[in-house]
């Protein structure tokens, strides 16, 4: 893998860009491979001649558009990373785009934003992740972003957007919407006033907490998973109950982030659940006992947290984010501590077994937080004398 030099594919009718992709990444001709192509069915006999690690496509091209393009490339060369660039006024294609694509560049782009987005994909394509594209390949993809995250991630990057620009985005998807009303209005964020509005709740729950809440809800929506007693819904239950704890036991400046944290921190189960249906019904049936992680990287070679975080890093959260996810069940493997990693796994391990948590001891004290548990302990137990509704199915299913 390390001789390996990352090949990427820039693929625009419009020849200037091309010549502008040439020129902002010319310092990193030594360690990549660019290579061009002027419209769909050039990209693709390029792609046969040789596959590329990623493709940066235009939207709108003559003949094959991008969003078709990057269908047969997800289909084809299901691993290779696909990112969309794109101007303003393209909703319409970018909904379609978004089902085939991992991250969206808007243009015009900078050499650095450009350079960050190719370094930090083509890191995570070389990095720990031969297992989980190796399950990939055999699953035949993953899902693509959700088209109304993209928008969101769209919006909130401009400067000029507002509050009330994310919650029209919102809007107008009414399951979204309807998750997010019932977040903000819900015990498990603790807020004391209802609220019916839309924007008001975007506020009060920040951007970051609606991207997540996007996220988790398009993969599961409209799907129905009954494999024992496990159920989609019971996931995000219990998902919304690790971000609430979680977001009690850290410093107040990472409580958006650990709540986000929370809320995503299974999605790889969810990919499990929907996309390798039967493999992931094998893991519940050898539990026994043990811990999930376990049993996955028996049967499927990857855990659900590698997933998640590897679906996540593609969909161009930040690294720290994926990082909590992917080392939710197994911070020890960790490269090194970090406050939202400790404080989703002592949720994690708390909520799936409220009275007897796996809590991995080493890292904990390598994180230096064993003087803190007995605090922690105790917001927990207070948690669950104020909400016993929350904690009821958690209890249920652990005896
Ligand atoms: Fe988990
Ligand atoms: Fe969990």
């Amino acid at each position: 893998m390390n001789d390996h030099k990352p090949r990427i594919l820039f693929v625009d009718d419009d020849l200037n860009i091309l010549d502008a992709f040439r020129n902002l990444l010319r310092r990193n001709r030594k360690e990549w491979d660019l290579v061009f192509a002027a419209d769909g069915a050039a990209a693709l006999e390029t792609l046969e001649r040789e596959p590329c690690d990623i493709i940066v496509t235009d939207m709108r091209m003559p003949g094959m558009d991008g969003p078709e393009l990057l269908e047969r490339i997800r289909d084809r060369w299901p691993g290779t990373g696909r990112v969309v660039l794109s101007g303003h006024a393209e909703t319409e294609a970018m909904v379609r785009a978004a089902a085939a694509s991992h991250q969206f560049l808007a243009k015009p782009c900078s050499a650095e934003q450009l350079r960050q987005v190719l370094t930090e994909m083509l890191a995570l394509q070389t990095h720990w992740t031969s297992n989980v594209r190796r399950w990939i390949s055999s699953t035949g993809g993953l899902p693509a972003a959700p088209s109304v995250y993209l928008e969101l991630v769209r919006v909130s990057a401009s400067e000029k957007s507002s509050t009330a620009d994310l919650a029209r985005v919102v809007e107008r998807d009414p399951a979204l919407a309807s998750n997010v009303l019932r977040l903000v209005n819900s015990p498990y964020f603790g807020a004391r006033h209802p609220t019916h509005s839309l924007r008001d709740a975007v506020v009060r729950l920040g951007n970051e907490v609606v991207k997540a809440v996007a996220l988790s809800s398009s993969l599961a929506e409209g799907k129905q998973v009954a494999i024992g007693n496990f159920s989609l819904e019971g996931l995000q239950r219990e998902s919304f109950l690790v971000a609430s704890v979680a977001q009690r036991v850290v410093k107040p400046s990472l409580r958006e982030v650990a709540f986000c944290v929370g809320i995503v921190h299974e999605i790889g189960r969810l990919v499990f659940a929907t996309h390798a249906t039967s493999q992931f019904s094998m893991v519940l049936t050898q539990l026994k006992g043990r811990q999930a992680y376990q049993v996955e990287r028996e049967v499927l070679g990857v855990t659900h947290g590698e997933v998640g975080a590897y679906l996540l890093s593609l969909w161009g959260l930040p690294r720290s984010i994926c990082e909590a996810v992917q080392f939710h069940d197994t911070p020890r493997e960790a490269p090194e501590p970090n406050e939202v990693l400790t404080a989703i796994h002592f949720a994690d391990a708390i909520v799936h077994e409220p009275d007897a948590p796996h809590l991995d001891q080493t890292y904990l004290l390598r994180a230096g937080v064993t003087a803190a548990l007995p605090a922690w302990l105790a917001t927990v137990a207070q948690h669950r004398a104020e909400h016993p509704e929350l904690w009821a199915p958690m209890l249920q299913r652990a005896s």
